[in-house]
């Protein structure tokens, strides 16, 4: 099959051919005809896992796709044979990933029925990026009335937290550069700072004089973190899905602080299928590019400036 690999940690990706894995027991075998993009997906390349996993190489590159119920292995009940599914298949350890035709899954794994309402390529962008913004929506405590600023707004992750924080209730303040301002505020902000020209907080402040409840972090670095969390209220909560928060530094300030760290499971993606096909959460497609475009999609994505998602053709 093909597929797009690296050799070892931080070689260059490209187009490799790989025998069809094998579904053993308790797998579903999944013929993938699209595969999202996401950071995780260079990241894991760069050998950002090392520490955590052992990986075999080549290594499938991607995570997040969708297609078809191929073949099923022993014992498998759940998502027969044509089944349209998305899920997460990115496996270090066995070298597999969704840059692939073919990718294998426990049947009790990462995998859901696609929403009824999307077609694969859409589908494909679902998985992490919007898993990632229903965990920190949670986690953040929105509710009627409630204040919260998205840092990273106009990505995949944020896009989709704009949305179900203003679902929420929330008071959305998502940060924006001049070309995606109206982008955002269709997807329900409020209002929005521009994270490049000028004072940051001062912008904030302006749109929310009494403060935040909560900031949701999801670009910049820990310096940025630490500097947005001055505006919230006391009680308030800061969390990130980069790692750039000290939940004890935040104790001590009287706020909660978390790092989400977690990869969609079957429960989400169920759910968020649901708030799809409800039309209650979308996804933007920026990009879609054929498998064989990925070293430079991938190389796109790392330079920054994401304005949604970057979805492979695979079929
Ligand atoms: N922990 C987890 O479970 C988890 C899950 C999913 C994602 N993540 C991580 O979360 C991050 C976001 O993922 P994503 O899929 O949304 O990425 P993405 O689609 O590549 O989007 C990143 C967005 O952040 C913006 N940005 C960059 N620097 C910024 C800053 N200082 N302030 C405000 N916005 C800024 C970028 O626009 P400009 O460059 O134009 O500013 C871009 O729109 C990635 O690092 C990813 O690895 C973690």
């Amino acid at each position: 099959m093909r597929a797009i690999a690296v050799s070892e940690y931080g070689a260059t990706p490209a187009l490799t051919y790989l025998p069809r894995p094998e579904p053993g027991p308790g797998e579903l075998l999944v013929k993938l005809i699209a595969a999202g993009l996401n950071p995780y997906d260079w990241r894991a390349a760069d050998g950002m896992l090392k520490d955590t996993a052992d990986a075999t190489f080549p290594l499938v590159l991607g995570a997040d796709g969708a297609g078809v119920v191929e073949d099923a292995g022993e014992g498998v009940t759940r998502l027969r044979h044509g089944e349209q599914v998305y899920g997460f298949f990115s496996d270090l350890e066995r070298g597999r990933g969704s840059y692939a035709e073919y990718a294998v899954v426990p049947v009790d794994g990462p995998v859901a029925r696609m929403p009824a309402s999307m077609i694969y390529t859409r589908a494909a962008a679902v998985p992490t990026a919007c898993a990632a913004a229903l965990d920190v929506v949670e986690r953040a405590g929105l509710g009627e009335g409630r204040t919260v600023l998205i840092a990273g707004a106009t990505g995949g992750v944020g896009r989709a937290a704009v949305q179900l924080a203003a679902r929420a209730g929330a008071e959305v303040v998502a940060t924006a550069r001049a070309d995606a301002d109206a982008a955002v505020r269709r997807l329900g902000a409020a209002h929005t700072v521009d994270h490049t020209a000028g004072d940051l907080g001062a912008q904030v402040l302006a749109a929310c004089p009494a403060g935040l409840d909560a900031l949701i972090v999801t670009a910049g670095d820990t310096a940025r973190t630490t500097a947005l969390a001055r505006l919230l209220r006391p009680g308030g909560t800061c969390v990130s899905t980069v790692w750039t928060v000290d939940p004890d530094a935040m104790a001590e300030h009287g706020l909660h602080g978390v790092n989400v760290d977690g990869a969609p499971t079957a429960g989400t993606l169920e759910r968020l299928a649901d708030l799809i096909d409800a039309g209650e959460l979308s996804v933007h497609i920026e990009r879609e590019a054929p498998l064989e475009a990925a070293p430079d999609a991938l190389a796109r994505n790392r330079a920054g400036g994401a304005r949604g998602k970057t979805v492979l053709r695979i079929l």
